[in-house]
């Protein structure tokens, strides 16, 4: 007999979006049990690197607005966002602001005491909350803290959800690891929040923490939930030499320049009215083009780049606004930016798709939702404007916290398919824990994320993508599904060749969404095809799992009040 635990709402992930609705779900009933289940230890989860801000209008008196936030994200988004999501976003993001500085939040001042707002690309207005350079660190300091107010809040941390069980319909709870031990569970619930993060290591060169594997978008996938847009991978202009470790766009928010070989700022020639505050696939783009025009530097490494030079803003400010990049360059490059610029260049930041979910983060099985990076409810379309993916969080956070509570009350489970789980432990322990094999999974994963790295960068065409495909599909043949470590206790060779599984599917979809897309739109340039073509393009891409290859399909676009334009900066 399995071990099964019980509880009402789960919540997968422990970052900022699963936090918040672990608060939310608390709040809407004092009666429902919670857990929150992660496979890291809570301040472990990726949301503590979040460095730059968090967009909200707060300063309407000062020329912020409502409308402008909303156009600047549609604009970045390079039309293929949900208009209907924007909007929410936007209306809902300044109470969170609130919401988080009367839970503790030690907000950024400006000299009148206000909470202190920083330019971000793509914005026309200085709408980034900010915290130093450490905003998700202090949010979710913040956000634990608060949890620790709610008596129906259990925290399972370094448990490993291993896949979701439903009846076809309804959910009806998942198994899971629990790491200390090796024990394998049924977790049984009635609800679900899907709240797992970014998926960016299946790219070599990163700014996502070791962690940041796809077995959340893979668990929703196998269980028969769409992806969506999955092909609108985020560059960040700014991934410091060697380690792509993040250089805040609050660097350049606080008036940081990007450099080219001959001192020029080059984004001049690119984008003449934001320069390198235009938003992130604009700059990652003029970057990979300077470089490729032989206008860049080569990094000791060997690796092309170019600069970020921060002399010019003092000592002062970069001590007192960019503490954590200042150490995150001494320590990783060896560099003080007060002195000598960064060497930088394009690195895998974020990703657009995601769990589809409707505008209420509600997926096509009743009773999950999704929630943060995760989800894709559309708000990002085909690029995200930096600053607004800690407001996804905080928002969805809600608005999925407090609706699965609603529908635990209102609902009861239906009879738990306990056939399911014999298959997922099979799967598990015959299929990978038992596995035997001659290659090794870890120099398997550096093959598959390095072809990434080289077949989906930020300029993509045909041939690369094809063969990248290939190259995918040969490596999933290989035998390298086996563990050599057999111990049961925090098992970390299991819980990664798991993890390399998931890799294989959600790379898959990554690189059959984008070479179906024959156009150029936000973060998905393809030099074989230069232009948006909105004619045939602008819908969403879902992609379904199946045991032989992902069937994708088109999903409409909602546009409420902006029509598609040509987008310059
Ligand atoms: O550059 C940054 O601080 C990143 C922020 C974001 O991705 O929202």
């Amino acid at each position: 007999m399995t071990d099964t635990i019980e509880h009402d709402l789960l919540i997968v992930g422990s970052g900022l979006a699963g936090l918040r609705a672990a608060i939310q779900a608390a709040k809407t009933s004092s009666q429902i049990k919670i857990a929150v289940i992660s496979k890291l230890q809570v301040m472990r989860s990726h949301s503590v690197s979040a460095e730059g801000g968090t967009a909200a209008v707060l300063f309407p008196e000062e020329g912020d607005s409502i409308e402008s936030h909303v156009y600047d994200t549609v604009k970045g988004s390079d039309f293929l966002a949900d208009q209907d999501v924007v909007e929410r976003l936007v209306h809902e993001m300044p109470a969170e602001i609130y919401q988080l500085e009367h839970w503790g939040m030690p907000w950024s001042r400006r000299e009148d005491g206000r909470i202190g707002q920083r330019n971000f690309g793509g914005y026309s207005f200085p709408r980034a909350s900010y915290a130093q350079d450490k905003v998700g660190f202090y949010e979710m300091q913040t956000l634990y803290d608060t949890c620790q107010k709610f008596d129906n809040i259990e925290f399972y941390n370094e448990w490993f959800t291993t896949s979701i069980i439903h009846d076809g319909q309804k959910f009806c709870g998942v198994t899971a690891i629990e790491l200390a031990s090796g024990t394998f569970y049924i977790i049984k619930g009635k609800a679900l929040i899907i709240a797992t993060g970014g998926a960016g290591r299946i790219y070599s060169y990163s700014t996502y923490g070791l962690s940041s594997t796809p077995d959340g978008l893979d668990m929703a996938y196998r269980a028969g939930l769409a992806l969506k847009d999955m092909e609108f991978v985020q560059f960040h202009p700014t991934g410091i030499l060697p380690s792509g470790i993040l250089i805040t766009e609050g660097a350049r928010g606080e008036g940081g320049y990007l450099i080219n070989k001959d001192g020029e700022r080059f984004m001049k020639r690119y984008a003449p009215g934001k320069m390198e505050l235009s938003p992130r696939d604009v700059v990652s783009r003029a970057m990979m083009t300077e470089i490729k025009e032989d206008r860049g530097f080569k990094h000791e490494t060997g690796v092309d780049c170019l600069k970020l030079d921060l002399r010019h803003l003092g000592e002062d400010v970069i001590a007192r606004k960019l503490p954590a990049i200042r150490e995150i360059s001494m320590k990783f490059s060896g560099i003080d930016p007060s002195n000598e610029p960064l060497d930088v260049r394009p690195v895998c930041h974020y990703m657009m798709g995601g769990i589809h979910t409707d505008i209420n983060g509600a997926t096509e099985i009743q009773g999950i939702w999704a929630a943060g990076e995760a989800a894709c409810n559309g708000v990002h379309g085909a690029n995200r404007l930096g600053a607004n993916s800690t407001s996804e969080c905080l928002v969805w956070g809600k608005v999925t916290g407090e609706l699965a509570a609603k529908y635990v009350l209102e609902n009861t489970p239906p009879p738990f398919p306990i056939h399911l789980v014999a298959a997922e432990e099979k799967r598990i322990f015959d299929g990978i824990f038992h596995g035997r094999g001659d290659v090794n999974p870890y120099e398997i994963k550096q093959e598959l994320t390095e072809m990434m790295n080289e077949k989906a960068y930020v300029f993509r065409n045909e041939k690369d993508l094809v063969s990248g495909l290939k190259k995918l599909r040969e490596l999933r043949e290989k035998t390298w599904k086996h563990v050599d470590d057999q111990a049961k206790e925090y098992n970390t060779n299991f819980t990664n060749v798991i993890e390399l599984d998931s890799m294989f599917r959600v790379a898959e979809v990554v690189l059959l969404g984008a070479i179906r897309r024959k156009e150029t739109r936000g973060a998905h340039a393809r030099t074989d095809y230069p232009e948006r073509d909105d004619k045939n393009f602008l819908h969403h891409t879902l992609a379904y799992y199946d045991t032989k290859e992902p069937a994708l399909k088109e999903h409409p676009v909602t546009i409420t009040k902006y029509k598609p334009v040509e987008r310059k900066y």
